[in-house]
């Protein structure tokens, strides 16, 4: 074995729920979209990813496809989530704070997989584009 790949292995096998966040041309872009504080709202996700004590993480991508349906954020499994049957969930039209407050509470609860979505904020699951689903069946 390579020195440091077992180290590698393991980290792939811990990976944490994380909150994949769009900051494209569209998804936080005040010009768009607004009256929402979207800086605030990353500030917001990041400030409890950290108090999360590796629970979840956050972490941000450019233009995810479905611009019409900004602010996307995508839930991503943990490993164990993914292992219990969880797979990636695309969220959209996240711009208020009554659905940052449900990502958060469902990437604290374990996220996809390890722990049922608020209710209300399944009403904004949305479909990705055709390359992610495939993608996420790998
Ligand atoms: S900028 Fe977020 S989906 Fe395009």
């Amino acid at each position: 074995m390579v020195p440091g790949q077992r180290a590698l292995i393991g980290a792939a096998g811990s990976r944490p729920c994380t909150l994949v966040v769009c900051r494209g041309c569209c998804c936080g872009d005040a010009r768009k979209h607004p009256g929402y504080d979207h800086a605030g709202q990353l500030d917001r996700l990041r400030a409890a990813a950290a108090a999360s004590d590796g629970a979840f993480q956050v972490r941000t991508t450019d233009c995810l496809g479905p611009c019409d349906q900004a602010n996307v954020i995508v839930v991503q499994p943990s490993t164990a989530g993914r292992r219990a049957g969880g797979r990636p969930t695309w969220v959209g039209f996240a711009t208020d704070d009554a659905s940052t407050t449900e990502l958060l509470t469902w990437a604290t609860a374990g996220g996809p997989g390890l722990a049922p979505p608020p209710p209300t904020l399944e009403l904004q699951f949305v479909s990705p584009p055709r390359a992610a689903r495939v993608r996420s069946r790998r």
